[in-house]
C-alpha cells in the first residue's frame, strides 16, 4: 500500500492575475472553501495520512497558517519550498527525503476530484510500477493526452499536444511505485525548461510498467485554471452542496468520517470555530456521529 502523497501547489499563477497577486491559486476560493481543501480531501479519501506540501517560498507561511501541521486532522504535514516552478516531476526531487524508500501519490493543487473515489484506492493498492488516468474532456490540446490502441492499451503520452490522437486528458493525480524519485533524477529538462510529469509516465509506459485506468463521465474532474473555470467549478460545488445539505471536502468532516479522528477531536475543533454557518454544519456532523454510508472507508 502506497502511503505517501505530495500536494503540488506552487506555480506562478500568472494566468489568473490579479486574483493571485496577494493571495495563491491554491488558497482562492472554490465557493464556501480554499482550493487546496479538495486535493487534501481526496487524499484523505485514499486513506493518505503523510503529506507533503509543497510551494513557493512566498505561499508557504499562508498555507500553513491555513493548515498546519495537520494534527487536528488526524494527519501529518510536512512543507517544502519550490523556489521555481521548475516541473511538476521536480516535486518528486524535492520530496525525496520525505518520501525515502515507498512509492507516493501526486496531486495538482489545483485538481478538482468529485464522486467516487475507488479507481484510486486501487491505484494506491498496487505496489509496482505507475498509474494515472484518462478523463475525457471536450479540449484535449490543454492537458496531457493519453493515446490507447484497439486492445484498449496506453501506447502514447503527449503534453499540450497540437493535435491530440485522443479526447483522454491524464487528470494531476498521479500513483507511483519506489522508483519514482530514481526515475525523476533521469529526467532532463523539457523545451519551455521543465521537468515534465508526461515524460515521467512515458518512463513508465516504455517498460509497460504504466497502468491508465479511464474515470467515467460519472465522475467529475474541474479545471480551475482560467477564471471562467475558476467561476464554474464554484458554481459546481455550490449546486451540489446547496440540493444535499453536504459540504464537498469540509476537511473536519472527511477526517472524522474516515476514522482520522473521532467525536471528541471534532468537538474540540468545533469549539475553536467561529460562529458560522461552517461551524453549524460541522456541529450536526459531530451530533450525527459518523456515518459510513457518508464515506466509503479508506484501506487500512
Ligand atoms: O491538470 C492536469 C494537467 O496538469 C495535466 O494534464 C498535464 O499533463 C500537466 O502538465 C499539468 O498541466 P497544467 O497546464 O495544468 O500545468 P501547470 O504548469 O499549470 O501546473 C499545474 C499546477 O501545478 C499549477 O497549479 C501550478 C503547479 N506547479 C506547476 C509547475 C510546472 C507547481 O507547483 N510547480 C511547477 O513547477
Amino acid at each position: 500500500m502506497n502511503k505517501k502523497a505530495i500536494l503540488l501547489a506552487g506555480g506562478a499563477g500568472t494566468r489568473l492575475y490579479p486574483l493571485t497577486k496577494i493571495v495563491c491559486k491554491q488558497l482562492l476560493p472554490i465557493y464556501d472553501k480554499p482550493m487546496i481543501c479538495y486535493p487534501l480531501a481526496t487524499l484523505m479519501l485514499g486513506g493518505l495520512r503523510e503529506v507533503l506540501i509543497i510551494s513557493t517560498p512566498k505561499d508557504l507561511p499562508m498555507l500553513k497558517d491555513f493548515l498546519g501541521d495537520g494534527t487536528h486532522l488526524g494527519i501529518r504535514i510536512e512543507y517544502a519550498a519550490q523556489p521555481k516552478p521548475e516541473g511538476i516531476a521536480q516535486a518528486f526531487l524535492i520530496g525525496a527525503e520525505f518520501i525515502g524508500d515507498s512509492g507516493a501519490s501526486l496531486i495538482l493543487g489545483d485538481n478538482i476530484f468529485y464522486g467516487k473515489l475507488d479507481f484510486y484506492r486501487e491505484a494506491l493498492a498496487r505496489d509496482r510500477g505507475a498509474c494515472i488516468f484518462g478523463y475525457q474532456v471536450r479540449d484535449p490540446e490543454r492537458y496531457g493526452v493519453v493515446e490507447f490502441d484497439t486492445a484498449g492499451r496506453a501506447i502514447s503520452l503527449e503534453e499540450k499536444p497540437k493535435k491530440p490522437r485522443s479526447p483522454y486528458a491524464v487528470p494531476g493525480l498521479y500513483v507511483y511505485d519506489d522508483r519514482v524519485v530514481e526515475f525523476c533524477r533521469a529526467l532532463r529538462p523539457s523545451a519551455r525548461g521543465e521537468l515534465e510529469i508526461t515524460d515521467l509516465n512515458s518512463m513508465y509506459l516504455q517498460r509497460n510498467e504504466l497502468r491508465v485506468k479511464l474515470l467515467t463521465r460519472g465522475m467529475a474532474w474541474l479545471d480551475t485554471g482560467t477564471q471562467i473555470t475558476l467561476l464554474e467549478a464554484s458554481n459546481y460545488i455550490a449546486t451540489i452542496e446547496h440540493r444535499q445539505g453536504l459540504k464537498i471536502a469540509c476537511l473536519e468532516e472527511v477526517a472524522f468520517r474516515v476514522g482520522f479522528i473521532d467525536e471528541k477531536a471534532l468537538a474540540a475543533i468545533i469549539d475553536r470555530l467561529p460562529k458560522g454557518e461552517y461551524r453549524d454544519y460541522l456541529q450536526v456532523v459531530c451530533e450525527e456521529g459518523a456515518d459510513e454510508t457518508q464515506v466509503e472507508p479508506p484501506p487500512r
